[in-house]
């Protein structure tokens, strides 16, 4: 009886799997962690250059995009979902993401996208030779390059507020480059953390009050809560340097950082190489440390009565947002 049943069993999923795969096509699945601009602006360059590449959802290929709303939670249930949509390749774009979907690894090539510290994150151990079933993007955060610009734009500072989110895996290798930069060049640094915007806005007002400048990582939660937090910074008056352009378009004071476009592009590239037969533990995982631009937002300069140095405004890389 058992066996009749695992047996009928089998044939609804074998059936409901042709039914909406009647063409055996390739199965490409996204997984994002949460909405915020610079994961759609992945997720959105990856959809493009994938069509580029001439792969059209429900043509030649099958795409499934899931967003799991900031809930780690909900993470879980889309790899096992994507797991039963027999994904030929699964891509996780942020670290908790990858995270997840790296124990999928075991049967399903996994790209990762956007991960901060693929070897903090024990997703690889070598860079250039991941090995297993797992390669990707990485957008190491230049951490002593924008406490430089930092110097450079504010260079009374002498305490620095670090903000982020304990449990983001990826802010937490930043913290530690950040230590190590105010250590060497005498400056002290004040953690503040925060589980979501409200805790987060609370911490980062108590920074304000102690702090000459706020540092942010590309953390997550903190791309999430840019609106609150950047008022609560303006307000205050103190410089919120961040860790990605879109955190600057959302009202950060500066950073220096890559192209996200372009992260987006490559991963769609690793994607076809995978498709196309190589193993992903055979592609090296590619991280940006050329190629950078300084970006700065005007308007926010402006409020907090700054202005740029020349060498800054004279740089070939910087490139300004928000209106004034
Ligand atoms: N690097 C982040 C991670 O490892 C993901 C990320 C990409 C991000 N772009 C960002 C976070 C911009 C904040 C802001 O999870």
């Amino acid at each position: 009886m058992k066996k009749l049943l695992a047996m009928f069993l089998s044939l609804g999923l074998v059936l409901s799997g042709c039914s909406s795969n009647p063409k055996h096509l390739p199965v490409v699945s996204v997984a994002q962690l949460v909405s915020h601009p610079s994961l759609n602006l992945i997720r959105d360059n990856f959809k493009k250059e994938m069509k580029k590449k001439g792969y059209e959802d429900g043509k030649n290929i099958i795409f499934h995009y899931a967003d799991a709303s900031g809930q780690v939670a909900n993470l879980n249930s889309i790899i096992n979902q994507f797991e039963d949509q027999q994904s030929d390749v699964i891509v996780a774009i942020a670290t908790p993401t990858a995270q997840m979907a790296a124990r999928a690894a075991k049967e399903t090539p996994v790209v990762f996208s956007a991960v901060s510290d693929p070897v903090g994150a024990q997703l690889v151990r070598d860079i250039k030779h991941p090995g297993g079933n797992i390669t990707g993007t990485s957008d190491e955060v230049q951490v002593d390059q924008i406490l430089e610009l930092a110097k450079e734009i504010t260079p009374d500072m002498k305490t620095v507020g670090f903000l982020y989110n304990a449990s983001e895996t990826n802010s937490v290798s930043n913290l530690q480059k950040a230590k190590a930069y105010c250590k060497a060049h005498g400056l002290n640094l004040i953690e503040g953390t925060g589980k979501d915007i409200t805790e987060l806005t609370t911490s980062a007002s108590v920074l304000t009050q102690k702090v000459d400048v706020i540092l942010a990582p590309n953390d997550n939660t903190v791309a999430s809560a840019m609106q609150s937090l950047s008022k609560t910074c303006i307000e205050a008056g103190i410089p919120f340097y961040v860790g990605a352009d879109s955190m600057v378009k959302d009202g950060g004071l500066a950073t220096v950082g890559i192209d996200y476009a372009q992260l987006g592009k490559e991963t769609a590239d690793m994607v076809v190489d995978i498709l196309h037969g190589k193993k992903a533990g055979d592609i090296p995982v590619k991280v940006y440390k050329k190629d950078l631009y300084i970006y700065v937002n005007k308007k926010t300069l402006h409020a907090l009565g700054l202005t740029l140095p020349e060498s800054i405004q004279n740089n070939k890389k910087l490139q300004l947002m928000g209106e004034d």
